[in-house]
């Protein structure tokens, strides 16, 4: 079985993100060919004819991005907290993802994801607002988008409060993804 990943990053710091340097760790640690996905310079909105299935540069781009995330075994999703969400390329990419009839269906008894079969993680980078929080929007909300898809059970590795103590916050950090790897190689 092949064991490639998918990383999608969105923060605006480039290289020096740390949700970035830790999605890649993580990919690395769990081994397998690595797709990066920066989408931080933005992605197109849904218009007119992405919701009217007419081609477009939205429906292009659309097409691109689910054959990538069909292509892989494994998926990481990683964000900073921006104003308490997702940054809003990364709210793009999910919008051109999350497509009915590809990759979920309607259902008698609801939605049904129809990515099946692969691993989803999320890794969540905050200034000064906790993980896990009342006001944490960000994690939860990419769990659940991906288990709307059909990924459920994504795990998550959170580098929050990074201006409170970002030493701390890492090293937490890095042990989850030294778990998670090993959990993933048994
Ligand atoms: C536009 C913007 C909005 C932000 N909003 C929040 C926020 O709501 N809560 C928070 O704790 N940190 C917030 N931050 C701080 C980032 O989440 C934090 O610096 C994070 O570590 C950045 O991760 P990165 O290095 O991957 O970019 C914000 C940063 C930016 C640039």
């Amino acid at each position: 079985m092949s064991n490639s990943t998918l990383v999608v990053t969105a923060s605006a710091a480039g290289a020096q993100s740390v949700s970035r340097k830790l999605a890649l760790e993580l990919a690395e640690t769990l081994g397998g060919p690595v797709t990066l996905r920066d989408v931080s310079g933005g992605l197109p909105v849904v218009d007119a004819d992405f919701l009217g299935g007419r081609e477009g540069a939205s429906t292009k781009v659309s097409e691109e991005l689910i054959a990538e995330l069909r292509a892989h075994d494994r998926v990481i999703l990683a964000a900073p907290m921006y104003n308490f969400g997702v940054p809003a390329a990364l709210k793009s990419w999910i919008d051109l993802v999350a497509r009915a009839g590809q990759t979920f269906r309607y259902t008698e008894t609801g939605p049904e994801g129809l990515l099946t079969g692969k691993t989803g993680y999320v890794v969540v980078t905050t200034g000064g607002t906790p993980a896990a929080g009342a006001v944490d929007f960000t994690t939860p909300y990419l769990v659940h988008v991906l288990a709307f898809l059909g990924i459920s059970g994504a795990q998550v590795v959170t580098a929050d409060r990074m201006v409170v103590d970002a030493n701390a916050s890492l090293a937490t950090a890095r042990g989850t993804i030294r778990t998670l790897a090993s959990h993933a190689a048994a």
